[in-house]
């Protein structure tokens, strides 16, 4: 067998046909879920290097993103969709085979709008139905859709028909109440045309201290695979990392696991050993990524307070004494000093660089019925890119992305053109209530 590259035309048609999604690229992943606030993009890509096998963008209401203007950091690559006082949604080029942009929407027509504006930056598109706070529900959004299936399939079916067949079309809703019910829903997504099917293992009115019904979802799991679609269902709720994957794994069937307060808490708790000690190891380099990134102070600091490791360098005084210094500072500056020289460009191109490199880790719970080097890249999602000459950083030339030309180079002060970014993204440009932390912070924001 030759070990010659490949010529250019085979790897760029490999490098395109990996930077599509599709059904397969949702199995045996374990994926970062959609956090208002929690998921900005330092934690996303934080949590790409540290293996999940994709990321979802948190909820941007439909109409939020209609009127954004989409500018492109040229130093940085940092793209950001602004609003009129703010950034509505921030992403970078090296996360977008990854991204999953989650759309909050009542309406069919919205819904397609919202995602046309992104489209050019994102790998699929997902649906919320499962918020259930008033903010959302009052408008016919989030966990409303759950008793309206008529509307949330309306949706789902205009996404798959409007949005281009290598962008993915996905759900994420809750339980119901009863479990017929819930299989009567999942039918009627599951013919809509969805690449994959997210189930939060939690009805509407359970709170989030309430341990997830994760036993229940076996049974939507078998239901999913017996009406023969290969549609893969990915389970969600109280799952702590990698190796706890694979407990929901066994218990509920499901094709993958996505994890949102445990990533919140620890963005690497993806790898298969988490970063232990954040206060040394992740906050410094969060907080030169972010800086770097350009990301809007108030949110990073928020992002922080949320971390909560194991601890063995520090003691609890210490630990808390470092996050007030944090959360009294008023910019990055100031933390000059903890984390020595802003070298975020060094932090980016290692995150670059990781996610490049990084090698097929599928989550089996059992060994695999095909041998993995038989197993399509997609099968498992990530792929090795270092033999290729030049990774797939942008966005391929079927699409209309004029920019950046090379996103990887992050050498440089970020130019003033990204506008602050704050939490919650709804159809109001203003700032909007956002979940309130389920634990208390010793630096709220
Ligand atoms: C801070 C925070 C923000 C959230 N924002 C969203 C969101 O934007 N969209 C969504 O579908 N779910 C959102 N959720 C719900 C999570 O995606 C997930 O379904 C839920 O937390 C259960 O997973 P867990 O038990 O791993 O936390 C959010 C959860 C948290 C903690």
């Amino acid at each position: 067998m030759s070990t010659s590259p490949p010529p250019p035309s085979e790897r760029a048609a490999k490098r395109l046909k990996l930077d599509h999604l599709n059904s397969d690229s949702f199995k045996n992943g374990v994926f970062l879920a959609p956090m208002v606030r929690s998921g900005a993009l330092p934690t996303r890509l934080t949590a790409l290097k540290h293996g999940a096998s994709l990321v979802w963008s948190p909820e941007v209401v439909d109409k939020a993103i209609l009127h954004a203007e989409r500018v492109v950091d040229p130093v940085t690559g940092v793209i950001s969709y602004n609003g009129k006082t703010r950034a509505i949604f921030t992403t970078h080029p090296v996360e977008k085979p990854y991204l999953i942009y989650q759309i909050g929407s009542a309406s069919p027509e919205l819904a397609v709008q919202a995602a046309k504006t992104v489209v050019q930056d994102v790998s699929g598109v997902d649906l919320n139905c499962g918020c259930p706070k008033p903010f959302s529900t009052h408008a016919g959004m989030g966990a409303a859709l759950l008793t309206n299936p008529d509307l949330l399939c309306d949706i789902l079916t205009a996404l798959r028909r409007e949005l281009p067949p290598e962008v993915t079309v996905s759900a994420k809703i809750r339980l119901l109440p009863s479990q017929d019910d819930t299989k009567r829903l999942v039918e009627r997504i599951v013919r809509t045309g969805v690449s994959a099917l997210t189930v939060h293992c939690r009805t509407r009115n359970m709170r989030p201290r309430e341990a997830a019904l994760i036993e229940r979802l076996r049974g939507i799991v078998e239901f999913v695979d017996s009406l023969g679609a290969g549609i893969p269902v990915v389970a969600n709720g109280d799952c702590q990392g990698w190796e706890d994957a694979k407990r929901v794994k066994r218990i509920t069937g499901a094709s993958s696991v996505m994890i949102a307060t445990a990533a919140e808490a620890n963005p690497s708790c993806f790898a298969v050993t988490p970063l232990r000690n954040l206060e040394t190891t992740l906050i410094p380099s969060y907080l030169r990524l972010s800086k770097y990134l350009d990301n809007y102070w108030a949110l990073t600091k928020f992002c922080v307070s949320q971390f909560k490791g194991v601890r063995s360098e520090m003691t609890k005084d210490e630990a808390h004494e470092l996050k007030c210094r944090i959360i009294k500072a008023k910019g990055y500056e100031e933390l000059t000093e903890l984390v020595g020289s802003w070298t975020g460009d060094a932090d980016l191109a290692e995150i670059v660089k990781s996610i490049h490199s990084r090698r097929s880790r599928p989550l089996l719970v059992d060994p695999p019925e095909t041998p993995l080097s038989q197993l399509s890249p997609s099968a498992y999602n990530a792929e090795d890119y270092s033999s290729e000459e030049d990774p797939p950083l942008a966005t391929p030339p079927d699409r209309p992305n004029p920019e950046p030309p090379t996103s990887c180079a992050p050498l440089g002060p970020s130019t003033a053109a990204r506008m602050p970014q704050p939490a919650l993204i709804t159809g109001s440009d203003k700032l909007t209530p956002t979940p309130t932390p389920r634990h208390v912070s010793p630096f709220s924001p």
